[in-house]
């Protein structure tokens, strides 16, 4: 069975004290909470990660298989990073993008997506939900390959 993560970019670890305007009064530690307690409720284990260092996210992404799934809020790598776009095409891991805030409907410069394209889809807007309601599809999507493997089911 491939594997979930969720990764974390540059600033996320500021989750809580940071324009809660846009992005609410929960931790990242408080989301990572609840995003592993659903992933037991569903049956499958979630790597949880967060990194402020673009080649650190390189290098875990690297390490995905086509096997595996993959969330990921960028932050403002999302709006800049080619290299980060390279990087999911590359592994073919299929990729949920995820934000706290609506992309569409803040200053300009962030909607455009470099990594929107090489994504299964795009979760936005919906403060801490985009990552539990990505979580539920990604649970889904390992839980049918697991299926069709013959593999335990979830
Ligand atoms: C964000 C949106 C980005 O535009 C911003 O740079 C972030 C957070 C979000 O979760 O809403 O750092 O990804």
């Amino acid at each position: 069975m491939g594997k979930i993560c969720v990764f974390n970019g540059p600033n996320l670890n500021l989750l809580g004290r940071r324009e809660p305007e846009h992005y609410g009064h929960r931790t990242l530690a408080d989301i990572e909470t609840e995003v592993h307690r659903l992933a037991g409720e569903y049956g499958v284990a979630v790597d949880f990660r967060q990194t402020n260092h673009e080649g650190v996210l390189l290098d875990w992404i690297a390490e995905l298989t086509e096997r595996d799934v993959l969330i990921i809020n960028a932050g403002a790598w999302t709006h800049t990073s080619v290299a980060l776009r390279d990087a999911i095409s590359g592994v073919k891991a299929l990729a949920v993008e995820i934000h706290l805030s609506n992309i569409h409907a803040r200053e300009a410069f962030r909607e455009h997506s470099a990594i929107a394209a090489v994504c299964a889809g795009q979760i936005c807007g919906l403060g801490e939900s985009s990552y539990y309601l990505a979580l539920r599809y990604a649970a889904e999507v390992l839980c049918r390959a697991a299926e069709n493997h013959e593999e335990r089911r979830c």
